[in-house]
């Protein structure tokens, strides 16, 4: 049997086990997905206890996607660009390290919006998830990515590491809030907002356009702050539910060589988050 395991700290609110059990279960595949709970600054003995279970591959989340490159035998070049790895394939005996987590983002955009080309955005943050987001919509070919961040150092580093063109201005907030009504997209890529604080919002998009779309890389809770507001303006939204599930689902074709049913993924993740 396969072994396949998610590593991260925290890592039991998972929903990687169920989602990837149910499409080995769903295509006659002998294997298996468990999370695995190693500790920031253990990753060295955590990634030997892997070894020892011979896992086939595995998904690795927050605090690791960073940390783990110095171990792998080689990166994919979207994923050494970025600096970071969500997905370990074992091929041929050695570990390749890949992102799908911005590929994964572009397939969720890209059910809700026929073309990118020409759309204006707005992201919101500069942390690791920003980076697989901005430099694959940047390698995808898009109008404009301004970047609104906290830190402006991290959204100049941020632009200036990023071996894809793209025009961008890095806005700080109060000019974000002002001009929010010249974007087609806005991408919420911090953690502002996430539970338990569903109460809190990265931006004050008041200004909104009601032709905007709104997309959260939250998905809990599904419905978040500026999502909420982004709503009673009249804009369309979208959670973070769909980069989760195409980030999982690029990860099992990296694994299987077979692109999974999304719509099952979806569906199942709804069922364990309790939305619909
Ligand atoms: P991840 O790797 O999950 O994206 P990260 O690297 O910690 O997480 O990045 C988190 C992002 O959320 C950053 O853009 C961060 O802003 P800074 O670059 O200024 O740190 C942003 N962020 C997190 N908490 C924030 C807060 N309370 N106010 C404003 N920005 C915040």
């Amino acid at each position: 049997m396969k072994k396949y395991v998610v590593i991260g700290d925290p890592i039991q609110h998972s929903m990687s086990p169920v989602m990837h059990n149910d499409l080995f279960q769903f295509y006659r595949m002998d294997a298996v997905y468990k999370a695995v709970h190693i500790k920031k600054g253990m990753l060295k003995e955590g990634l030997q206890q892997l070894r020892e279970m011979n896992v086939a591959g595995f998904n690795v989340t927050v605090p690791h996607k960073t940390d783990i490159i110095p171990f792998l035998d080689s990166l994919d070049p979207l994923s050494e660009a970025i600096g970071a790895v969500n997905t370990v394939v074992k091929e041929n005996g050695k570990w390749i390290g890949y992102n799908t987590d911005g590929t994964g983002y572009l397939r969720g955009l890209l059910s809700e919006l026929t073309t990118l080309r020409d759309k204006k955005i707005l992201m919101i943050g500069s942390g690791g998830a920003a980076r697989g987001i901005y430099f694959t919509l940047a390698h995808h070919g898009v109008e404009r990515i301004d970047i609104v961040n906290r830190s402006l150092d991290k959204a100049l580093n941020l632009k200036e590491s990023c071996p894809y063109s793209v025009n961008t201005t890095i806005v700080d907030k109060w000019t974000a809030e002002a001009n929010c009504g010249e974007y087609d997209l806005i991408i919420q890529t911090t953690s502002i907002g996430m539970s338990p604080n569903v109460e809190e919002s990265p931006l004050d998009i008041s200004n909104i356009s009601e032709k905007a779309l709104v997309s959260d890389i939250i998905y809990n809770p599904l419905n978040t702050k500026i999502l909420q507001d982004a709503k009673s303006k009249g804009a369309r939204t979208q959670n973070g539910v769909g980069m989760f599930v195409f980030q999982g689902a690029l990860a099992f074709e990296k694994w299987t060589g077979i692109f999974p049913d999304a719509d099952r993924m979806k569906r199942n993740v709804l069922k364990q988050l309790g939305g619909n």
